[in-house]
C-alpha cells in the first residue's frame, strides 16, 4: 500500500515536513486513512483496515468515507480546510481517539484529508482522565469550602446567657429542636436573641457541617425576593447580568435556611415558599428545570403571626408548616433575674482585650427599673455607652447607669429621669446629640409598635430598609 500522496509532486518546506512526519505518525498510530477532495477513501493502511474489521482493504478504495465509517468527520475537514486535532469517534462498540488534518495541493486548495487513530481504546488515557477527575473534584471541594466560608455559625447554645426558669426553658426547647430535623419557629421581640438561638440550634444539629444561610425578609425589597430565594437561570434577564445566580435555597442545600422576619414575607412569595417546602425542589427564575434541595427551614419573627393568620396577611397553611416546633423567647423585662449574668457576659465581650469592668449590684438594680423595648441588644448598647463614659473606672454604678439609660426609662418605677442629671450640662457635639435623638426615636417607635419593625418604620416615616440600617447602626 502506498502513501496517500506522491512524495515527488510536492514542493516547499511544509510538504517536506509532512513527508518526514507522516511515516512516524503512521507507525506510531493504531491506523491511518486518507480521503480525496470528495471525501472518498483514497488510501488506508493495513492496521486501520484490521481495526475496522475489513476483510479486503482494496474494496473500500473510492467509496465515500461515511459509507465505511459512519461517524467519520473527514467530510467536515475537507469542507472547511481546518484540522480536527483531537476527537473521540465511535465505531461500533469502540471509541477511537483520532486526529484529522486537511491536505492541500500546490495551489493551496484542499485536496483531501488524512486521519490517524491515536488510541484504539481509552485505556492508555485512564491515568490522565482519572487525574483530571481528581483535580476537578478537589477544585469543586475547594470552591464549596470557599462558598461556605461565612456560612458558618457564630453562636453556640452556651452563648445564650440566662439561668432563670424562662431562659432554661428556651434552652431546653432549643436542644430538642437540634435533635430533630424539623421546622422551627422562633418568636420574640427585637433583640431577644432569635438569631443567637437559630445559629445555636443549627450548630448542635446533624446539619452542623452544612451551611447556615440567613435571609432577612424585611431588609430585601419585595421585587428582588424571588430571585434571592430561588436563584436565576443563565440568560433569564437580557440586562447586564446574564450569568446564573444561585438562590438561598440552593446555597443552604444540606444545611439550614434561616428565614428572619418571616412575617414580612409578601403573600405571593408565601405561596411559592409553601410549594418549595412541600416538594423540596426549587425552580430558578427563567428556567423550566427544577432543582431538588435538602434544606431545613427555621423561621423567626417579632410579629404576632397568629394575628396575621387571622387577618389574612399570613397564609395559615404556611404558618402550620413553619410552626412545627415553636420557641417563644421571653422579653428581657420578663426575665430581669438574668440581668446579672447577661451583664457579666456582655461586659466581657465589650471590653475584650481591655481592662475588666464590672457592674455594681445597685447598677444592676437600676437596669432592672427600665423596661427594655430593645431587649438584650439594647442592654448591650447601654452597657457599651456606660463603659465608654466610665473613664477608666472599674465599676459601673447606678449613677452612671441612670445617665446612659434612654430618657423614657425607668418606666415601671414611674419616676421620670432628667437628661444628664450630673456634672456635664450644656453643649455636646451635634453629631452625638443627633445620634442619640435618632436612637431614642427608634426605640420609642419600636415600643409604640410593640416590637413590630414594619410598623415602627411607618411611624417614623421611613422605609423598612432605612429603618434596619439605623437600627443596626444604633446596635
Ligand atoms: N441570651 C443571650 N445571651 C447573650 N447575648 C445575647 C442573648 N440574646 C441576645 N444576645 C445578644 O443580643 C444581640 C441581639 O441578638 P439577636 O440578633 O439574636 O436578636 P434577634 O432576636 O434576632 O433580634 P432582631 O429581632 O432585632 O433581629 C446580639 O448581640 C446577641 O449577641
Ligand atoms: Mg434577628
Amino acid at each position: 500500500m502506498s502513501m496517500p500522496f506522491n512524495a515527488r509532486s510536492g514542493s516547499g518546506l511544509t510538504r517536506e515536513l509532512i513527508e518526514v512526519l507522516f511515516p512516524m505518525f503512521e507507525q506510531a498510530s493504531a491506523g491511518a486513512i486518507a480521503v480525496d477532495r470528495h471525501s472518498r477513501i483514497s488510501w488506508i493502511n493495513a492496521r486501520y483496515a484490521r481495526l475496522l474489521g475489513l476483510a479486503d482493504p482494496h474494496s473500500v478504495i473510492g467509496r465515500p468515507v461515511r459509507s465505511v465509517i459512519p461517524h467519520s468527520r473527514m467530510p467536515e475537514v475537507v469542507e472547511s480546510g481546518q484540522p480536527l486535532l483531537v476527537d473521540i469517534m465511535e465505531y461500533h462498540t469502540q471509541q477511537l481517539v483520532v486526529t484529522r488534518l486537511p491536505l492541500f495541493d500546490e495551489l493551496g486548495r484542499v485536496s483531501g484529508a488524512v486521519a490517524f487513530v491515536l488510541y484504539d481504546d481509552l485505556q492508555p488515557l485512564t491515568p490522565l482522565v482519572s487525574k483530571y477527575r481528581r483535580l476537578h473534584q478537589d477544585l469543586q471541594a475547594a470552591k464549596r469550602a470557599l462558598a461556605s466560608h461565612g456560612r458558618r455559625t457564630r453562636y453556640q447554645l452556651g452563648d445564650f446567657a440566662g439561668a432563670t426558669p424562662a431562659a432554661l426553658e428556651v434552652k431546653r426547647r432549643a436542644r430538642l429542636a437540634a435533635g430533630r430535623d424539623m421546622p422551627v419557629l422562633l418568636l420574640g421581640e427585637t433583640g431577644t436573641g432569635k438569631e443567637v438561638l437559630a445559629q445555636s440550634i443549627h450548630a448542635l444539629s446533624s446539619r452542623a457541617e452544612g451551611p447556615f444561610v440567613g435571609v432577612n425578609l424585611a431588609a430585601i425589597p419585595d421585587s428582588l425576593l424571588e430571585a434571592e430565594f430561588f436563584g436565576v437561570a443563565p440568560g433569564a434577564y437580557t440586562g447586564a447580568d446574564k450569568r446564573s445566580r444561585e438562590g438561598k435555597f440552593q446555597l443552604a442545600n444540606g444545611g439550614t435556611l434561616f428565614l428572619d422576619e418571616v412575617g414580612d414575607m409578601p403573600l405571593a412569595l408565601q405561596a411559592k415558599l409553601l410549594r418549595v417546602l412541600q416538594e423540596q425542589e426549587v425552580e430558578p427564575l427563567g428556567s423550566n428545570r427544577v432543582v431538588p434541595v435538602n434544606v431545613r427551614v427555621m423561621a423567626a419573627t417579632s410579629r404576632d403571626l397568629g394575628a396575621m393568620v387571622a387577618d389574612g396577611s399570613f397564609r395559615s397553611d404556611l404558618y402550620y408548616r413553619l410552626n412545627v416546633l415553636e420557641i417563644a423567647i421571653p422579653p428581657l423585662r420578663q426575665r430581669l433575674g438574668d440581668l446579672g449574668i447577661l451583664c457579666e457576659v456582655l461586659l466581657e465581650e465589650i471590653c475584650a482585650g481591655g481592662s475588666r469592668v464590672e457592674i455594681t449590684d445597685a447598677g444592676i438594680a437600676a437596669l432592672g427599673r427600665y423596661h427594655w423595648p430593645g431587649n438584650i441588644r439594647e442592654l448591650r448598647n447601654v452597657l457599651e455607652r456606660a463603659w465608654t463614659m466610665s473613664e477608666e473606672a472599674e465599676l459601673l454604678d447606678a449613677g452612671l447607669i441612670d445617665r446612659v439609660l434612654p430618657l423614657a426609662g425607668p418606666e415601671p418605677a414611674g419616676e421620670p429621669v432628667l437628661p444628664e442629671p450630673s456634672a456635664t450640662p450644656g453643649v455636646r457635639p451635634l453629631a452625638e446629640v443627633l445620634a442619640r435623638a435618632e436612637a431614642e426615636a427608634i426605640h420609642a417607635a419600636l415600643e409604640q409598635a410593640g416590637g413590630n419593625r414594619t410598623q415602627a418604620a411607618r411611624l417614623l416615616g421611613i422605609s423598612r430598609s432605612v429603618f434596619y440600617d439605623k437600627l443596626a447602626r444604633h446596635s
